[in-house]
């Protein structure tokens, strides 16, 4: 079988890693040898803390420039010898941010072809919480958060002082590893797994994704729509439960709206496991229902006869004076989905804390349901939704969660 060298390009904080990791899965389902050989991962074991401050990237810093250097030099050695004992896909993850770097790999890579997938990403908001989940790791656990998080900033200036994006390597993907589309490529040679590893980047990715409705709020039992109530006692009873059933289930990354019941219910969840990055996002905000905001179905019905019967009429068209309608949610509901998505990354266990209608629209996106029904997909508060969606893999399944309530 042919041998190849995918090495990833890119700034930190782009998803190198995720999409690496989504290579590596996806090849191996071909029945393919693949490694990841990550240079941070190395520096990490080597330097431990004394590589995070942003002085250890200065291009200025020789002696540090040689340390990683010499990483660079140990990890593709590494590569080469997994290659000659029967491996077939070496994947160098680093951010390979400068042409001079690149050049030596394919001087290196003895007639292997080399496949080079720079890794893009520029909106702030995604970069942010990215780089919020980079301050996590180990090299900054003696920092307070704030000087982690600054330093780290620090960093991607160091590496933007010398990098250069691909332009003349031979074999190239540019990717947008938040909308997950190929934004430039270039093809000198027919180039083995090409077809398979384009499948995989543009396949949605998602390993197990929990899509959780917020526990029983006060307006659920008065049955007031809209809101911003906090949980009833049933509601804090069912989110203990929401906690307890996840208790040895790593849940690294929970989003949650920026309601109260959303985030009462992921709270308790949140505290108990071990490290879990917490996002709020307003994509995630319940349907507005406009004028009716706070009423209860019978009293649309009495004040706003009118637009009681054309939502009736048209469910999923229908749109709330001064609010909105499931149509109308769409566009907000993906975009947070992407955004949570890109965030949790692929290997990652991801929870979304949503709401009745919110997880409607989720929950359509992979189950393919007719627009006129997904205002009736049911969303019962004390089960949840295990999807599984990868290019050889999908499931959705309803799963109670247990312990039951008392
Ligand atoms: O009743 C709870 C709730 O989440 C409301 O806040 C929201 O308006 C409603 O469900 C959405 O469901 P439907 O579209 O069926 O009215």
């Amino acid at each position: 079988m042919q041998k190849l060298y995918i090495v990833m390009v890119g700034l930190p904080a782009r998803g190198k890693s995720i999409v690496a990791r989504r290579l590596l899965e996806g090849l191996e389902g071909y029945g393919l040898k693949v490694k990841i050989f990550n240079n941070g991962e190395l520096r990490r074991s080597q330097f431990g803390v004394s590589s995070a401050s942003p002085d250890f990237y200065s291009p200025d810093n020789l002696s540090a420039r040689k340390y990683r250097e010499d990483i660079y030099y140990n990890n593709i050695a590494y590569a080469k010898s997994f290659l000659e004992q029967g491996g077939h896909i070496a994947i160098l993850d680093a951010t390979n941010s400068s042409p001079e770097r690149r050049k030596s790999i394919e001087h290196k890579s003895d007639g292997i072809p080399v496949f080079f997938i720079e890794c893009i990403n520029e909106d702030e908001e995604m970069l942010n919480t990215s780089i919020l989940r980079k301050s996590m790791l180990p090299e900054f656990d003696q920092l307070d958060k704030k000087t982690a998080i600054k330093w780290f900033k620090e960093r991607i200036e160091q590496y933007k002082r010398v990098f250069v994006g691909l332009k003349d390597e031979k074999n190239y993907i540019k990717f947008d590893t938040l909308n997950s589309c190929i934004l430039d490529e270039k093809l000198d040679e027919t180039l083995p797994y090409y077809v398979e590893m384009r499948d995989i980047l543009i396949s949605d990715w998602i390993q197990h994704l929990y899509l959780v409705r917020h526990a029983e709020s006060q307006f659920n039992l008065e049955h007031r729509i809209g809101g911003d109530p906090s949980l009833t006692q049933r509601g804090w009873e069912q989110a203990r439960a929401l906690a307890r059933h996840f208790q040895a289930i790593p849940v690294p990354f929970v989003f949650t709206s920026t309601k109260k019941r959303s985030q009462e219910t992921a709270s308790i969840l949140i505290e108990q496991q071990k490290k879990c990055i917490v996002h709020a996002l307003p994509e995630f905000d319940e349907i507005h229902a406009g004028i009716c905001e706070g009423l209860t179905y019978k009293e649309i019905a009495e004040r706003y006869p009118k637009e009681y019967l054309a939502r009736k009429k048209d469910k999923y068209n229908y749109c709330y004076p001064q609010g909105e309608g499931y149509a109308s949610l769409y566009e907000r509901v993906y975009r947070g989905l992407k955004k949570a998505l890109f965030l949790s990354g692929a290997a990652a266990g991801t929870m979304i804390v949503g709401h009745q209608a919110i997880n409607r629209m989720i929950l359509a996106n992979f189950n393919f349901r007719r627009t006129r029904n997904v205002p009736y997909i049911s969303i019962p508060q004390e089960q949840y939704f295990h999807i599984i969606l990868t290019h050889r893999k999908k499931m959705v399944e309803m799963v109670p969660i247990v312990p039951l309530l008392k």
